[in-house]
């Protein structure tokens, strides 16, 4: 899989270390993109720092380089993971503006009827997000919140990062064990 991440300036940096971790773990081919915003937050809520995260990518880009390949819906990728995603680039994904390269990555995904993933977090939610959710979804993506589950039991803060992980992949229709999977109550 050739997949693009975009990691961007909303709390949960936490998630998109996981997802890089288990895609490299995969073999997949990962296009990495940080907002600047998102630079910041890594630096409070990450105890590794960024180049860590670059070593888990293919390929690295500035998010204000609009000249790069995925910057064109003729470049194919299968799917852009938006994790986490601001509600700043929510707004900017619901109203197409395509002013950096995670923007543009997303629009060309919607364009081109690719998967694209938004791991969004903020709460409470005002109208106007969920108005953009709403265009967003309508458009095509795929409103993923970063609302981690208790139906597995987890135990440590990475058993709530990997059930997130998890339904990124369950919509990328990847295999994994990265939470336990309800199983339903037996009659009596
Ligand atoms: C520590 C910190 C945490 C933040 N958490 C969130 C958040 O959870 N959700 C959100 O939408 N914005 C959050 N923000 C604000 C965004 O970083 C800000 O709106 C930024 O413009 C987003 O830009 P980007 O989408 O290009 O990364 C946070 C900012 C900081 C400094």
């Amino acid at each position: 899989m050739k997949v693009v991440v975009g990691i961007t300036g909303a709390s949960g940096a936490i998630y998109a270390y996981r997802l890089l971790e288990e895609l490299r773990k995969r073999g997949d081919e990962v296009i990495l993109v940080i907002s600047d915003a998102a630079k910041k937050v890594i630096r409070f809520e990450l105890e590794v720092d960024i180049e860590k995260l670059y070593e888990l990518a293919t390929q690295v880009f500035e998010n204000n380089n609009l000249a790069a390949p995925i910057a064109s819906g003729s470049y194919p990728v299968d799917a852009v993971v938006i994790v986490p995603c601001s509600m700043a680039t929510l707004a900017a994904i619901a109203t197409g503006q395509a002013d950096t390269l995670i923007r543009r990555a997303a629009d060309c995904a919607l364009s081109e009827g690719r998967p694209l993933i938004l791991v969004l977090r903020e709460t409470p939610l005002n109208l106007v997000h969920i108005e953009n959710m709403m265009r967003a979804k309508i458009a095509g993506a795929v409103i993923l919140p970063a609302m981690p589950a208790f139906y597995h039991s987890p135990k440590t803060v990475k058993d709530l990062v990997d059930f997130i992980v998890g339904k990124i992949f369950d919509v990328l229709k990847v295999p994994h064990n990265l939470y336990k999977r309800w199983e339903g109550e037996r009659d009596g």
